[in-house]
């Protein structure tokens, strides 16, 4: 298994297709799909069909953006998922961030650490102008991370969900961090 990073309390490491299981689980939590999908569970068809070989084929494709398994360093628990990848059509320099743990581990700063080190990651490692991050404008915690990794609100629009999503109406947000805000906060 080939890992991306290592942080105090979190690895990134790559997909294997063993991994079906525990997105299965993860996406089964209502809490956790709450502003994904309204908190509808994945089917498991989709893991299997798209969602593993989507991120098997960043691995080939290349090491440096994808989606990883975050895991405890200590156990190897499986702890959710990050990615950090264009959007569909977006330039390869401005790579999204995202970020998606178990309800059992939220609230201990873990989506942070793991977004500073993809932030870090991405700075380092790639011709990255920017890396950017979106949510509904009403997932306070999800802006929250973002602002505590050093990203700051650029755009609001309105997104187009797959399912209506329960506060949809007050729109999405776009937070940034570029190159030069992120070489100023290390200076
Ligand atoms: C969003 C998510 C990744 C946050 O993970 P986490 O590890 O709990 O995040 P952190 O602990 O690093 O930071 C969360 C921050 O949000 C705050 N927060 C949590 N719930 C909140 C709420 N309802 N309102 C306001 N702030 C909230 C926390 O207090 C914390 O801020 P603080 O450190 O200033 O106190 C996690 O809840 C999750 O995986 N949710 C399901 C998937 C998801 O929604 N992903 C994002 C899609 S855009």
């Amino acid at each position: 298994m080939k890992v991306l990073l290592q942080t105090p309390r979190l690895v990134l490491r790559e997909f294997t297709e063993s991994d079906a299981g525990l997105l299965i689980g993860l996406d089964s939590d209502p809490a956790v799909m709450r502003f994904i999908s309204n908190g509808l569970p994945t089917p498991r068809a989709e893991i299997l069909a798209d969602y593993i070989p989507a991120y098997l084929a960043y691995h080939q494709r290349t090491p440096n953006f994808g989606f990883w398994v975050a895991q405890r360093p200590d156990s190897g628990e499986f702890l959710g998922w990050f990615h950090l990848r264009p959007e569909h059509g977006a330039p390869a320099t401005e790579p999204e961030l995202g970020y998606r743990l178990r309800q059992a581990c939220w609230g201990r700063g873990l989506a942070t650490e793991g977004s500073i080190a993809l932030i870090n990651h991405a700075f380092a490692n790639t011709p990255a102008t920017r890396v950017t991050a979106s949510t509904m404008a009403i997932h306070s915690a999800s802006r929250r991370v973002m602002e505590k990794s050093g990203m700051r609100l650029v755009r609001e629009f309105t997104a187009e969900w797959q399912v209506p999503i329960d506060g949809d109406e007050f729109g999405d947000v776009e937070y940034e961090v570029t190159r030069a805000s992120w070489l100023a906060s290390r200076a």
